[in-house]
C-alpha cells in the first residue's frame, strides 16, 4: 500500500477537514437557534433537517470548486459524475436522530477514494471540537495527534458498539442477537452515529463496533480512520467490509468478534 504522505491524499484530507469543520460549525449554531424544517425519508424514524441539507449543500459547493473534476455521492442526494479517479462520499449528519433530540453525537463524514480505495477521510464530532482524520498509509489522528485502537483488547472484556436499522422488520432480528451476546462481553454501546463508533474503535474509547444495512457514505471516512489507527475492517465472516455487514475492531478481538456475532444469530434461528 502507497503511503500518500506529501501528495493527494495530504491534499484531500485538508479539503475534507476543513469543510467537515465548516459544516459541522454551521449544524451546530444552527441547532442551537431550533429546527424548522423535519421530515421523514426511508421510514417513519429516519429523519431529515435543514441542516442535513445545508451542511451537505456547503460541502457540494466546496468540493466543486476546489476539486471540479471528482465525482460526488451525498446522502442527501447531492451528486456530481466527475471525470477523474476520485470520488467524493458525504454523510452532511450522520447520527440525525441525536442532531434532532439535541444529543451532542453527531458528526459530519466526508471521505474520498481513488479508483475505489480510500485515500482521505475526515469524522467532524462538531459538539465536542473532535476531527478525527486519516490519509492512506499515513496514519490516523484526532485534532493532530495520532491514535491507535486498543491492541489488548479481549473479548469477554471487550465493550462494543453497534446500531440498528432504520427498517422496523430488521430491528427485532438484530436486537435479539445482541440479547445473545451480551453475556460475553463487557457491555454493549449504541451511541446512534455509525462514522463516531468507527472512530471511536480506532482512538480505544471501544474495543469493537458492527452494524448491518448502512451505506458507503457511512464508513466511507470511518474505515479508513479505523484502519489506519490499527484497527480490523471486514464483514462478519472475514471477507471485505461492505455497508450491508460491517465490522471495525481491534485485531486482538476481531476474528471472536465475527464468530461470536455470527454464532448469536444462529443461535436465535434455532
Ligand atoms: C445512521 C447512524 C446510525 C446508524 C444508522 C445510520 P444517519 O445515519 O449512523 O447510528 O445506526 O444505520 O443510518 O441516518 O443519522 O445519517
Ligand atoms: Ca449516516
Ligand atoms: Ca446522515
Amino acid at each position: 500500500m502507497t503511503s500518500t504522505r506529501g501528495g493527494l491524499g495530504d491534499e484531500l484530507v485538508d479539503i475534507a477537514t476543513r469543510l467537515a469543520r465548516e459544516a459541522g460549525d454551521m449544524a451546530l449554531a444552527g441547532r442551537k437557534r431550533g429546527l424548522n424544517e423535519v421530515s421523514t425519508k426511508t421510514s417513519r424514524t429516519d429523519m431529515v433537517t435543514e441542516y442535513d441539507k445545508a451542511s451537505e449543500s456547503l460541502i457540494f459547493a466546496g468540493l466543486r470548486t476546489l476539486r471540479p473534476l471528482d465525482s460526488i455521492v451525498g446522502e442527501e442526494g447531492a451528486s456530481h459524475v466527475g471525470s477523474n479517479d476520485i470520488t467524493w462520499f458525504i454523510d452532511p449528519i450522520d447520527g440525525t436522530s441525536n442532531f434532532l433530540y439535541d444529543i451532542p453525537m453527531w458528526a459530519v463524514s466526508i471521505g474520498a477514494r481513488e479508483n475505489g480505495e480510500a485515500i482521505a477521510g475526515a469524522v467532524y464530532i462538531a459538539a465536542a471540537g473532535e476531527m478525527f482524520a486519516a490519509t492512506r498509509g499515513g496514519g490516523a489522528r484526532l485534532n493532530d495527534s495520532p491514535i491507535g485502537c486498543n491492541l489488548d483488547a479481549r473479548l469477554d472484556t471487550a465493550l462494543i458498539a453497534t446500531g440498528f436499522s432504520y427498517a422496523p422488520e430488521s430491528r427485532p432480528v438484530q436486537a435479539r442477537r445482541v440479547a445473545n451476546m451480551i453475556g460475553h462481553i463487557r457491555d454493549i454501546r449504541r451511541f446512534g452515529a455509525a462514522a463516531v463508533d468507527m472512530c471511536y474503535v480506532a482512538c480505544g474509547r471501544l474495543d469493537g463496533y458492527f452494524e448491518e444495512n448502512l451505506h458507503e457514505w457511512d464508513i466511507a471516512a470511518g474505515d479508513l480512520i479505523a484502519r489506519e489507527a490499527g484497527c480490523l475492517t471486514g464483514d462478519f465472516r472475514g471477507g471485505p467490509i461492505r455497508p450491508v455487514e460491517t465490522m471495525t475492531a481491534s485485531p486482538a478481538i476481531f476474528e471472536a468478534l465475527g464468530r461470536l456475532i455470527v454464532e448469536s444469530t444462529v443461535a436465535d434461528q434455532q
